[in-house]
């Protein structure tokens, strides 16, 4: 589409998720070499970005927006407003702002930078450091001609799903966000019982990042068939795997998931009256 390749993209914060846009935005030459800019705090890992990736360094945020047209932000949520406000006369309707923020509402958004109409939120997850992200996106009102900028901007990280703010977007938050850490608590059971049955942790550990692997890699070279019909053939009846999945559903795993997902819904609609107060 090559809607960003020149355009010039600035990051308000060379952080953690900071550096893995930038990492995937020149490792597919989304954006050309020379167009990536960034401010951070401290210096250090402005001087990383700029080895790395060759991104320019500059040393205030009003500089970064003066010469940028994309501005990510990707400071922590808690700092984003005292970033915004000393600098929101800065901003222009040329912008296109895509905010990272977590909890931080496109509403608060647009009150502090009322001059800018391409506002768009995105929500990647921590898979988004090897470019195997689900990231979710929503666009404020009438930003809809920047789609298809957000979109180029956000599929070097993963797969990229449209949202709208609210259930969908905390949908997304839930299940693809803190569901890397759900997964990653259910393979710490599964190495856990590998261990216990003779394995060393190393061996352990592989095998459950193979099986896990191997599952989601099946599920997705079959796209055309559903996950039930996936799973009913690798289960004969009376079984071994019959018999463990029997258990599962006798203790209600389901059930229990559900109820961890409702948990963290109601947490990040907790985070997100917050950071509206500030
Ligand atoms: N990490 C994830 O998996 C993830 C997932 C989804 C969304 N997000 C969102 O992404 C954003 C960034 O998260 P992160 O994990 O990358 O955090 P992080 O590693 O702490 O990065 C934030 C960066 O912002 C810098 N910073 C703070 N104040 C600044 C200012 N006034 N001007 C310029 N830079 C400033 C910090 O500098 P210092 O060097 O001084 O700390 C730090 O390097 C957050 O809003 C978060 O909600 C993160």
């Amino acid at each position: 589409m090559n809607l960003i390749k020149n355009r010039k993209v600035g990051f308000i914060g060379a952080g953690n998720m900071g550096q893995a846009i930038m990492k995937a935005l020149v490792d597919t030459q989304t954006v050309a070499p020379g167009n990536l800019y960034a401010t951070n705090r401290s210096p250090g890992k402005l001087k990383k970005v700029e080895e790395q990736f060759g991104v320019k360094p500059l040393s205030t945020n009003e500089d970064l927006v003066d010469t940028c047209d994309i501005i990510v932000l990707a400071v922590k949520p808690q700092d984003l407003a005292g970033v915004l406000e000393p600098i929101a006369s800065s901003f222009h309707d040329g912008h296109l702002v895509i905010s990272l923020a977590a909890g931080f509402s496109l509403k608060s958004l647009q009150r502090l930078l009322p001059s800018v109409k391409g506002l768009a939120r995105a929500m990647p997850n921590t898979p988004a450091t090897i470019q195997k992200a689900v990231v979710g996106y929503c666009l404020a009102d009438n930003a809809e001609t920047y789609q298809a900028s957000v979109e180029e901007f956000l599929q070097p990280l993963g797969l990229v799903v449209p949202t709208e703010e609210g259930e969908t977007f905390e949908a997304l938050t839930v299940s693809c966000g803190s569901g890397t850490g759900f997964v990653l608590e259910l393979m710490q059971y599964w190495q856990e019982w590998i261990e216990e049955h003779g394995f060393d942790p190393a061996t352990a550990r592989k095998m459950v990042v193979q099986t896990f692997l191997g599952a989601a890699a099946l599920a997705d070279k079959s796209e055309s068939t559903s996950l039930v019909e996936l799973q009913d053939r690798v289960v004969s009846k009376k079984g071994v795997t019959a018999a463990g999945l029997q258990s599962m559903r006798e203790l209600e795993l389901e059930r229990g998931l559900r109820y961890s997902f409702e948990k963290a819904a109601i947490r990040d609609q907790e985070i997100e009256r917050g950071t509206a107060r500030q």
